[in-house]
């Protein structure tokens, strides 16, 4: 029997949503789940395209099929800032249209309006600002209940309890992390990611792929974690190509939206590391889209940590479809960033920062806002260097 190679010293938890459907057409299941919660009155919250695309709408169906009375916010804005969070509680404030209030929220689309959800939810137990929970278990109180539903294969916000926002006053993007923002339930159905166009299938579909790959090198790994982070690699890795070629490809969207699902799994339990340190201020200095910047940063990264342990480092190239047999370690590990730099390129993600619009002399700025990251750099499995930071920005530019 294999065991794991590094065997944690301290026992360990590992938490996930208490309740999870997982399959086409599990998005029918939102009016027993709501019922179960005993709500009366839910806020479906959604931005406006996937609200165009009906789904918010068949939400709010289903629920009122169920007697439950339903509002609509969909206004929720892509990487959304802490001010869009307060519009929308707002909202949420304001009750349902028979004046009663809320007593569920429903977040039906991308991690930006899972994550506005989140926000909303703390926002009915806690006063503001936003800002004030910032940083791990600093929330005091639960707000209302959850029911997440992904529209895209990657953020995995609806199984994580991190909700990331952008902080204009201070400007970066931060997460709030607590398992007070743990959804009471996740309904995760590969067809609602049928029509996503062929970039946004990519970008979050290598999001998914840096939370497996950084969940299953991290500090917090732990056998259980390595599990689901080696899977959601290899799903990834073998259905991602067919997703953005041909989005109606329902085998396809089926073994993405496993992959992304089982990539929030590991990272809820063992978190992310140095990739997410560095695209965090890309996408607040320059409004680069959290997955391409993930995509473009991966590799340098897994090259820049294979050292801390090769022989994981190689496996994860063999998840991803690399012959490794008879390669000297270092080659095997190797193999890994090659093969997220080819999977990147086939999805049609730009080569390189220089490509996604980033000003070369913006770089060194950025080193700072990374180091900062305390939750994530030290999950890193190598402790990095303000001169190694600056080296993977230019490696990846
Ligand atoms: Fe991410």
């Amino acid at each position: 029997m294999q065991v794991p190679e590094r065997i944690p010293h301290t026992p360990f938890p590992f938490r996930v949503p208490a309740t999870q459907h997982f399959g086409a057409g599990a998005v029918e299941r939102v009016a027993d789940e709501a019922r179960r919660l005993g709500a009366r009155r839910a806020l479906v919250l959604s931005d406006p395209g996937v609200a165009r695309a009906g789904v918010a709408g068949r939400v709010r169906e289903l629920l009122e099929g169920a007697g439950i009375a339903s509002g609509l916010y969909d206004a929720v804005e892509p990487e959304p800032s802490v001010a869009s969070v307060e519009r929308a509680f707002d909202a949420a404030r304001r009750g349902a249209p028979d004046g009663a209030p809320y007593d569920l929220l429903v977040g039906v689309g991308g991690g930006s309006a899972l994550d506005t959800a989140k926000g909303v939810s703390l926002r009915t137990a806690n006063p503001g600002p936003l800002q004030q929970y910032f940083g791990v278990e600093l929330v005091p109180a639960t707000g209302l209940p959850m029911i997440l539903i992904p529209t895209t294969a990657g953020t995995g916000s609806e199984v994580t309890p991190n909700a990331i926002f952008d902080d204009a006053e201070r400007r970066l993007k931060a997460g709030i992390v607590s398992h007070r923002l743990m959804a009471s339930v996740a309904i995760v159905d590969p067809d609602l990611t049928l029509s996503l166009p062929p970039g946004v299938t990519a970008a979050s579909g290598l999001d998914a792929l840096t939370h497996a790959m950084e969940s299953y090198v991290a500090v917090k790994a732990t056998p259980h974690t390595d599990l689901y982070a080696l899977e959601a690699t290899r799903l990834i890795g073998a259905n991602l190509r067919a997703a953005v070629a041909r989005g109606e490809d329902r085998v396809a969207r089926y073994g993405q939206m496993l992959g992304s699902f089982f990539a929030g799994i590991a990272i809820t339990n063992a978190g992310t590391g140095l990739c997410h340190a560095m695209a965090y201020p890309l996408g607040s200095a320059c409004h680069v889209p959290h997955g391409m910047a993930n995509a473009l940063l991966l590799p340098a990264v897994l090259e820049y940590n294979m050292t801390a342990d090769l022989p994981k480092a190689a496996r994860l190239a063999a998840a991803l479809g690399e012959p490794i047999t008879g390669l000297a370690p270092r080659e095997a590990a190797a193999r890994a960033a090659h093969a997220v730099r080819a999977l990147s390129r086939d999805a049609g993600l730009p080569a390189g920062l220089r490509d996604a619009g980033v000003p070369e002399d913006a770089l060194p700025g950025f080193v700072d806002g990374t180091l900062s990251a305390a939750r994530l750099i030290d999950n890193n499995p190598r402790r990095p260097t303000r001169e190694a930071v600056l080296a993977i920005y230019r490696q990846s530019y």
